[in-house]
């Protein structure tokens, strides 16, 4: 089934699926009825079978559901069986904080360039990269075949490295600048604003006070 036809909510639930299944799979399990995932993930077992109804339901009546073919395949459809290569366009706190995060090397992620405009960081080293001149950008994209931009530089510039990255190939966007970028449809953007999490969290916080008040 195409991706593009699964809501974007269902999609938005398979990363934890994953990496609760990874999990199951390092500790030996092998196979898992949707109650018991249910119980894990503190999800109803119906929205688990909902879930993966969407991609033909992965499990047998009665059998539950086998966790290695379960993660892989739910690694398949994120496109986690193949490698992708990114650049990261802001080498500040956020930007090496980010090259600095092995884990994502192990999920395929491929940080492979760092750039910046600030010359006095240019050659700096951050892990395995050194932080290069924006103006390098658009060869090294070419060269290397990058396909996702990670944008940590602040809201003035971040529209204008946009559109240049689009008009460089680049398909995705992970943008933590806070400001909406305008390009076309079909290139994907996912906006991350960790302020966003800690007011939902603050919210949640007041909320329970107010209760117990
Ligand atoms: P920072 O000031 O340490 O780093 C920003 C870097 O971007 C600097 O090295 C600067 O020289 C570079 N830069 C600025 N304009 C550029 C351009 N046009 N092209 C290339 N490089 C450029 O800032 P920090 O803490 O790393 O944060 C980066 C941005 O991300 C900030 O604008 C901040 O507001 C935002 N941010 C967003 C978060 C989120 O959850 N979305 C969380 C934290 C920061």
């Amino acid at each position: 089934m195409d991706n593009k036809e699964i809501s974007q909510a269902v999609i938005a639930r398979l990363p934890r699926y994953f990496r609760y299944l990874g999990e199951l799979k390092n500790d030996g399990i092998e196979r898992i009825s949707s109650q018991e995932l249910s119980d894990i993930m503190k999800v109803t077992a119906s929205q688990i079978r909902q879930d993966f109804n969407n991609f033909g339901g992965f499990g047998q009546q009665g059998y539950g559901y086998k966790v290695e073919y379960l993660y892989e395949e739910i690694g398949r459809i994120l496109g986690l069986d193949k490698t992708h290569n990114l650049i990261i366009i802001g080498a500040g706190n956020l930007g090496q904080a980010l090259a600095n995060y092995i884990n994502f090397e192990r999920r395929g992620f491929l940080f492979l360039g760092i750039f910046d405009n600030n010359p006095k960081l240019y050659g700096m080293k951050t892990r395995n990269m050194e932080v290069r001149p924006i103006e390098e950008m658009e060869s090294f994209i070419k060269e290397n075949q990058i396909d996702i931009a990670v944008l940590t530089i602040p809201k003035s510039g971040a529209v204008g490295v946009a559109e240049r990255l689009v008009q460089w190939g680049i398909r995705g966007i992970w943008n933590f600048a806070h400001v909406d970028l305008n390009v076309p449809e079909s290139i994907q953007v996912e906006n991350v604003h960790l302020s966003d999490s800690l007011m939902k969290l603050i919210y949640n916080v007041n909320r329970v006070e107010d209760e117990e008040a």
